[in-house]
Order: structure tokens, then sequence, then C-alpha cells
């Protein structure tokens, strides 16, 4: 199923109507704190969203056995975030042109998250093999899936996600768009949930900064996660494809490291990927760092 020259993931309320969740989440009714977590898929979204969380609540309670009821595509019913407290932490993998028009213009902010493309590109892969949605290797994948300018990705190709992003990153006059990259998040946890925090306007100590960082370590969250004993909420938002196992649980916390596309792409592989991504990143001057 296509929309917008997108492919839809198996989420219900894109596969039942996609222009009818597209349209509703473009023109949700805004509130001026409300924050939205914008990210391509697997760019560390969960963990992002955790660390927004503590840091808008000052505390280090994890949210995540209720997170999925933000998640703007998925959530069975959008009137739900009608009814959350202030303020609000969405989160969404739609493209920026889909993204509530009122957020900005009322004071709302975003966090945009880019991870290096390589990265994405195992974790998609092992998340999409895991919860039984495909059964390819990971050079097919790359060939017909990721690569390619024009792939059959969920939300449409990294680049494409990306490049809109620093487009309209340039075109904020007002500081609304917070650009993060994971591989700094990973490497100076510290200072960049400091500047989440700054951006956020959220007065956080030092000691909690340091507990957040803490309690949202790869491991902690890992650990956090096996807990949730009711997977009900995965059920209720996933339409599985046909061969998808019932019982399937996308493992969102799988190595958590920088780099792990060195164990899975061949020489000719990755000079074919750098190819393609100089061509398509010509123009682009985001930092990202693949080592
Ligand atoms: P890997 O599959 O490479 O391990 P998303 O939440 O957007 O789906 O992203 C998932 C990716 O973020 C997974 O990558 C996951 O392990 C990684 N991740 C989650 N929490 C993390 C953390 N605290 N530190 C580093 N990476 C984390």
């Amino acid at each position: 199923l296509v929309f917008d020259g997108m492919n839809m993931p198996p989420l219900r309320p894109l596969r039942e109507n996609a222009e009818k969740r597209f349209t509703e989440i473009r023109d949700l009714e805004c509130m001026k704190d409300d924050i939205i977590l914008a990210t391509y898929s697997k760019s560390g979204t969960h963990w992002i969203w955790e660390v927004v969380c503590m840091l808008i609540k000052g505390t280090t309670e994890y949210t995540k056995e209720t997170k999925e009821f933000f998640f703007l595509e998925a959530i069975p019913d959008l009137d739900v975030v009608h009814n959350l407290p202030s303020p609000r932490p969405l989160n969404t993998h739609l493209p920026y042109r889909w993204l509530p028009k009122q957020l900005t213009e009322k004071g709302g902010k975003i966090i945009h998250v880019i991870r290096n493309p390589k990265d994405v590109a195992v974790s998609l892969y092992h998340h999409l093999v895991d919860f039984g949605a495909m059964n390819i290797s990971f050079n097919q994948f790359m060939e017909t899936m990721f690569m390619i300018p024009n792939p059959a990705c969920a939300m449409g190709s990294w680049y494409d996600y990306v490049k809109e992003f620093e487009q309209a990153a340039e075109n904020d006059k007002h500081g609304a768009i917070l650009t993060m990259f994971y591989e700094s998040m990973k490497k100076n946890p510290i200072d960049e949930t400091k500047r989440l925090a700054k951006f956020l306007n959220v007065e956080a100590s030092d000691k909690l900064i340091e507990d957040i960082v803490e309690k949202c370590s790869f491991e902690n969250l890992k650990n956090a996660d096996k807990t949730i004993k009711d997977q009900s909420i995965m059920k209720k938002i996933i339409d599985f494809a046909p061969n998808m196992d019932e019982n399937a649980k996308p493992n969102m916390y799988r190595k958590g490291v920088i780099g792990d596309w060195k164990n899975h792409f061949t020489v000719a592989l990755n000079e074919q990927f750098d190819k393609i991504y100089a061509d398509e990143m010509k123009n682009s001057k985001l930092p990202i760092q693949f080592e």
C-alpha cells in the first residue's frame, strides 16, 4: 500500500486509511508547548523519547508502558492525544511535510533525531526480519528496499526524509527545530541531554541529567523493556502481515552501538552505498558520522 510515494508500514490506522490518518495528523489541533519527536525508523526514537519524558516530568521514572499511545500514526484513536496533559510529548515517523501545521505556529517544538543511515539500515533489517515481515538477505534488502533512491521502505527513502528536515531546520527562524544525532547522544550523553533540556526550557540539575542518562542507557532501557508483561499494546496497533508471527515482539533494544554496519556490509556493498549516498546527499551539510 503506497501513499504519497511512501510504502505504508503495517500499522492498522495506515493500512485502513492512510490518507485519513495523515490528514488528521497534519490538521491536529496543537497546544503551545507540544513537543514532537520526529525520526526516521530505527534512529533511536524509543531512547530519546524516554529522555524527553523524563526531562519534562523532572523524574527518572519510565513512561514506556504507555508510549505507543503517543505514536501518532499508530494509536487506534487520535482523540487520545487531545486529553493528554501539557506538555504533550508526541512522536511520529511521518515526513516533515505531514507534521501538524499548527505546531510551530503555536510555539510547539520539533526534535529531529538523525542516525547514520548504514546503522539505520542494519537496525531496520533486523527489525523487519525478527518481526517476520520479510525473509530476504541483507544485500537484497539494501538493493531493493533501502539503498536505492526511490525505495520501498516505510515512509520513503532515508535520504528524502532527512533532506526535508534539513531544509526545514534551515528555514526555521524561531528555533523550533532541534537536530540531534544518535552518535553524539551515544558519545556525549550528558552534554546532549543538557542541550535537549535547554531546548525544552526545562530546568534540570546536573544530578537529574546524570540520573536520566543512566536510566536511559542501552542496558537499563533493555532491561526495563523486558519487564513489561503486557504486550497487548503492540497487538492493538500492528496490523500483522500474513506471515508475521502473532507473538513476535519487535526488539527495540538490539545492540545499541555505533558502527554495527561493518558487520553487515561487504566491501562491494559499501562502495555502492557510498556512491549513491554521495549523489543523494551532495547538497546536504549534515555532519553525519559513519565511524
Ligand atoms: P540497533 O538495532 O542498532 O540496536 P528506534 O527506537 O527508533 O526503533 O531505534 C532503535 C535502535 O536504537 C536500536 O538500534 C536500539 O538498540 C537503539 N537504542 C535504543 N536505546 C538505546 C540507547 N539507550 N543507547 C543506544 N542505542 C539505543
